[in-house]
């Protein structure tokens, strides 16, 4: 049976091909979309999630804007790697994609979603995690209607924004601390992790030969995401991050997982925002996540590039 999932994203050129794995492969099931603030404001990227299905052809699935900022602090943006529009690369023109923003907030959406669907849903934030802190803090009776939530975020290494900190969990600490302590199954894609999934010049020639509309546009996010990330951090090829967690729902052998305990920093001076992974269970506390290893990362790009000939209409075996 398809996993029945909600995507909470920031888009965000890797939050994008998470949107067209979801969205492409039948061994899930894309009941809605929820954007909040995180690489761009979160204007720009609920904008970035109708483009994407406008040009994927994904219809009928709800879009609906959530926060604007985090719980507590300053918001902060990626622009250095995702640009000015946040999904900078392809020309998306000027006017307004055919797919509607819903009328509801995020929140409400997620909250009708859960109460529609006949069985427990999974959430799988790939931004910041404040609409899912927040979904938890006003409607804690939702609790037994999420399944369990998948989320890219943190770290059992160093951070990406700062020398402690990856981007997501440090846009808004206190959301993604209330989302690990809240008790739910949570599965946590750290850097550690989605480093291991970068898009090298063949991965990029994989998505080229592919020869449709679609898969031009896909290299022209790759080419963008990897100039920046070699501008900025001297990577070779850009890491892919989002879409390990769809990679996971749709084969769970994909990553291997240990279970840990998971905590975030909230006051560290230089540390603020930092996932500290006990992997070795030295704290006492109770390894209650399962935290993202070893990727085979062979068949997840094999997913990754499938998902662009579906919905591109290319050709090949299906
Ligand atoms: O640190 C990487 C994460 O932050 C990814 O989800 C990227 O899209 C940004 O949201
Ligand atoms: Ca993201």
């Amino acid at each position: 049976m398809p996993v029945p999932v909600i995507l909470d994203c920031d888009p965000g050129h890797d939050d994008a091909f998470n949107i067209l794995l979801a969205a492409a492969h039948p061994a899930i099931d894309l009941l809605a979309l929820t954007t909040v603030a995180g690489n761009q404001t979160l204007e720009k990227t609920t904008l970035n999630a109708r483009r994407v299905c406008a040009v994927a052809g994904i219809r009928g699935v709800p879009i609906a804007a959530g926060r604007d900022r985090p719980l507590h602090g300053a918001r902060r943006t990626a622009e250095n790697i995702h640009g000015d529009s946040g999904l900078d690369g392809p020309g998306f023109g000027e006017g307004e994609p055919d797919v509607p923003q819903d009328p509801r907030d995020a929140l409400t959406l997620i909250r009708d979603t859960l109460l529609a669907h006949p069985e427990p849903v999974t959430l799988v934030p790939t931004g910041p995690l404040t609409n899912i802190a927040a979904l938890l803090l006003a409607h804690p009776g939702l609790a037994g209607r999420i399944r369990r939530i998948v989320m890219m975020g943190g770290s059992t290494g160093r951070g990406n924004t700062t020398p402690a900190a990856e981007f997501n969990v440090l846009c808004d600490p206190e959301a993604a601390d209330i989302v690990l302590r809240s008790g739910l199954p949570v599965t946590m894609f750290g850097l550690n992790a989605t480093h291991q999934v970068r898009a090298t010049p063949e991965v990029v020639a994989r998505i080229a030969a592919l020869g449709t509309p679609l898969s031009a546009l896909c290299v022209e996010l790759l080419t963008f995401f990897g100039s920046a990330y070699r501008e900025v951090y001297g990577f070779d090829a850009p890491p892919l991050h989002d879409p390990l967690t769809v990679a996971h729902l749709i084969d769970p052998s994909l990553v291997e997982l240990v279970r840990a305990a998971v905590t975030v920093e909230l006051h560290g001076t230089y540390t603020r925002g930092a996932t500290v992974v006990d992997l070795h269970g030295v704290t006492g506390l109770p390894a209650a996540v399962e935290v993202g290893t070893r990727v085979d990362t062979d068949r997840f790009w094999d997913l990754v590039v499938e998902a662009v000939r579906v919905l591109g209409g290319g050709p090949g075996p299906r």
